[in-house]
């Protein structure tokens, strides 16, 4: 079967590691129609918006997006486009696994984690205004409804996948109602899953229990901007933002993006990691169900990083985004050529 699949190239680095991305999933033998949108600052000059209505209409057409970084251009009247596409299609889960790779040499070895973090509301959303001149209020909105279906996903997701213990993350010790409301929510839909452990967690305490021994953790489930911090943290136990992917996750659609921004500093040479892109399309392609192409892909990177001898320059080696993104393809066993049409 062929599946229609929306590509947002994005800015900066975006076009680069995206095209190595499909590359890769054309190689594992998945057959895909790209359906090529815009966004993002490279989208102002032909529509004059950072979010055209193509690109939602293309998502909720095809209900997978693989997307690279966009940059949410500096200055008045653009708000963040990733945080508008997370509203505009209601993707209230980020899901952000985070696991040692091999040949990157950090810390800790055998991290292996999954955070869970409400994408929707919490002080992260940006509900502020002036009071009174001097004084700003924000609003940290927590409410039963999306702790619940966050908590939900969670534990379905922990089950699916053979994770043992959810850890809550949380400050109830001071927010006692808007944290008290999001740790008794979580409890009470974890009451439905009692083959997985739910424990609960000061976030400080987390934080440092995460830089010492990251192995107490199995998937981490907390809100918005407390993910916010945590994720960034746990990227740095494996490598940093370059090797990570992530997905941002509705009932009706999702979008694939590594976590690392568009990264203009090194735009356009061809040196971009396609690592994090790539293991981010492979983790969409086990979202819809193709496990082993999924599988394949994880593998051909891991042996890749293992060998180090055709890595990027953030890894330490002399690779081109292209060669890394060849090595990979020639890891899977198959031929190279261009996939994005
Ligand atoms: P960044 O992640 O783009 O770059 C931080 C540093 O990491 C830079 O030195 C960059 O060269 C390096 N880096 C990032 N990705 C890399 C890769 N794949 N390979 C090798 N090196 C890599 O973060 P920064 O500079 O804070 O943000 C730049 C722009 O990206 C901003 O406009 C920001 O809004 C946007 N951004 C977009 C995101 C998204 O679309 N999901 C996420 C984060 C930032």
């Amino acid at each position: 079967m062929e599946y229609t699949i929306t590509l947002i190239p994005g800015d900066g680095i975006g076009p680069e590691v995206t095209e190595a991305a499909a590359r890769v999933v054309k190689a594992a033998g998945v057959s895909v129609r790209w359906e090529r949108v815009e966004a993002g600052a490279s989208a102002i000059p032909k529509h004059g918006t950072t979010l055209p209505d193509a690109v939602l209409e293309s998502i909720t057409r095809n209900r997978v997006a693989l997307k690279g970084p966009l940059t949410t251009p500096i200055g008045a009247g653009f708000a963040s486009v990733n945080v508008a596409l997370r509203k505009a299609l209601d993707l209230y889960v980020s899901l952000r696994p985070v696991r040692s790779l091999p040949g990157i040499k950090t810390r800790h070895s055998g991290v292996d984690l999954v955070i869970v973090r409400e994408n929707t509301e919490g002080l992260y959303s940006g509900r502020e205004h002036s009071v009174t001149p001097g004084v700003v209020e924000c609003l940290r909105i927590i409410t039963r409804r999306a702790s619940e279906r966050i908590a939900r996903f969670a534990f379905d997701y922990a089950r699916h996948e053979g994770r043992r213990k959810v850890t809550l993350l949380h400050k109830a010790s001071i927010m006692k109602m808007s944290d008290g409301l999001f740790l008794e929510t979580c409890h009470r839909v974890s009451r439905q899953y009692p083959f997985v452990e739910c424990q609960e967690m000061l976030i400080d305490n987390a934080a440092m229990q995460l830089v010492l021994d990251p192995s107490r953790f199995d998937l981490l489930l907390m809100e918005n901007l407390f993910g916010d911090l945590i994720s960034d943290l746990c990227a740095g136990l494996v490598g940093g933002l370059g090797v990570v992917p992530g997905a941002n996750i509705g009932d009706q659609c999702a979008v694939f993006e590594a976590v690392h921004g568009s990264a203009p500093d090194i735009a356009g040479r061809g040196v971009a990691n396609p690592t994090a892109l790539v293991l981010s399309a492979a983790l969409m392609l086990r979202h819809m169900g193709e496990r082993e192409a999924a599988a394949a892909i994880v593998s051909a990177v891991d042996r890749v990083l293992a060998k180090g001898a055709q890595v990027t320059a953030d890894l330490g080696g002399r690779a081109t985004t292209a060669g890394m993104t060849e090595a990979i393809i020639d890891s899977l066993g198959a031929p190279v050529e261009s996939a994005v049409s």
